[in-house]
């Protein structure tokens, strides 16, 4: 998509990620785009006013109460002269105040003002990130309707690892150019069907190593658990999503666990817990290589090498398992190339589980790894077939049930 006349409200937080918001300015103009920047107090500390406004080719807006600059465009007027309003880096304060309604400087004024969609691309330290302070606000955030662009895993500027880095200048382009074509208004419904719910859903392959450069894996592309995920999200509820190797985007307002192996998967999911719903939406390997090499195995004269496999912990059965904190609904996935309904039957009983969807994986029907999933609802009760459905929808309709079905309990 062309961003060809649109126009960017980008606000540059205080962060050290702001200098990456120089290269989105260029990213942005090139693509046609307009760029009018603000600046707050904090993020004038690492990126100079002049820079910014040579690269837009405009004057900053840095101040609530700069008579010239309210002369030239009062602030309300600012905040709906866009077409989306992205904040680059969006710090833990900048989340906060927008998530609490604050309007005490020119930024958090432009977003409680502004009637457009809003897409925030946090940076932040990793524990700022993860404190439950900063997962409410984002959740409040997702549930009005504020799009999220990461952040992603990596390392610090402060020297630790993990969620909180700003997503790249092309990434936010990518989420500017989905939020432009999506018709979606800004959601002010306040609360959702799942508000005040904690849920954790796994997604996507497991990696089991062979050596240090070789695994075993499966054709899982995250696609499916990332949109129950997105959707739970969007209904209002606080979601930890645990996602095993994919190339897709995390969702927006979601705290995402990066991790590989089944185990990892299982030590994700036990430190997330209590939760009032598990969804295991992963397709976990159910073996894992007991030989692995600590080392890249090398070609043998004497042929190739033997595996020797173990079973991997089931996480979906040690969730139902646990006798203190079993979250109220269990949801499994059963993943078949035959005998799909019987098979799904067998695991809602074997696992324990609320409830099981089953779905066909033979290779014909394109659902690892594909954009579309028929499912079938398997509880005690009975079976519910839905048609083939993009895997959004599917999501959406699930979500939906589960909110429908929560209070009641499935096959209570
Ligand atoms: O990721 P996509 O490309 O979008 O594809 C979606 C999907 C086909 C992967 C998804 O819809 C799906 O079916 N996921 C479950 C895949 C699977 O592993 O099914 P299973 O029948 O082998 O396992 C049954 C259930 O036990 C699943 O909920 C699984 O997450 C869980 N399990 C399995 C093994 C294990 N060691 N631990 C588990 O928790």
């Amino acid at each position: 998509m062309s961003l060809t006349g649109k126009r960017i409200l980008l606000i540059i937080g205080g962060g050290i990620a702001a200098y990456k918001a120089l290269d989105f300015i260029r990213r942005v103009r090139e693509r046609g785009a307009s760029v009018r920047p603000v600046l707050t107090a904090a993020g004038k500390q690492f990126v100079t006013p002049l820079s910014v406004s040579s690269l837009a080719g405009m004057s900053v807006h840095e101040d609530l109460f700069s008579l010239t600059e309210e002369a030239n465009m009062g602030h309300i007027e600012l905040s709906r002269a866009a077409d989306l309003v992205v904040i680059a880096p969006a710090t833990a304060d900048l989340i906060a105040k927008a998530a609490n309604g604050l309007a005490n400087d020119l930024a958090s004024t432009l977003l409680l003002a502004t009637d457009k969609k809003v897409l925030m691309a946090p940076a932040m330290n990793v524990r700022m990130w993860l404190h439950p302070a900063t997962q409410r606000n984002v959740a409040q955030l997702a549930r009005d309707g504020v799009l999220f662009a990461g952040p992603v895993d990596g390392e610090m500027a402060c020297g630790e690892f993990g969620p909180g880095r700003m997503v790249e200048p092309l990434e936010i382009v990518a989420a500017i150019e989905k939020a432009l074509a999506s018709s979606t208004a800004i959601s002010l419904a306040g609360d959702g069907p799942l508000a005040g719910r904690k849920i954790i859903i796994t997604s996507g392959p497991t990696h089991e190593p062979i050596d240090p450069v070789r695994y075993i894996a499966n054709r899982s592309s995250g696609k499916q658990g990332h949109a129950i995920a997105q959707a739970a999200a969007r209904a209002g509820a606080q979601v930890i999503l645990v996602s095993g190797p994919v190339a897709i985007p995390d969702p927006s307002g979601v705290t995402t666990h990066h991790v590989e192996t089944a185990r990892d998967m299982l030590d994700a999911v036990e430190a997330a817990l209590p939760a009032d719903i598990f969804i295991g939406a992963a397709a976990v390997a159910d073996w894992r290589v007991d030989n692995a090499g600590a080392q890249k195995m090398k070609k043998l004269t004497s042929g190739a090498p033997t595996l020797q496999f173990t079973e991997n912990p089931d996480i979906l059965a040690s969730v139902c398992a646990r006798t203190k904190d079993r979250p109220a609904l269990v949801v499994g996935f059963a993943a078949e190339t035959e005998n799909v309904i019987a098979y799904a039957q067998d695991k809602l009983v074997r696992k324990k589980c609320d409830l099981v969807i089953a779905n066909d994986v033979s290779p014909e029907r394109g659902v690892m790894g594909g954009s579309k999933n028929e499912v079938h609802l398997v509880s005690k009760t009975g079976v519910e077939s839905w048609p083939l459905l993009d895997k959004d929808e599917v999501a959406r309709r699930l979500v939906d049930t589960i909110a429908a079905h929560f209070k009641k309990g499935y096959g209570a």
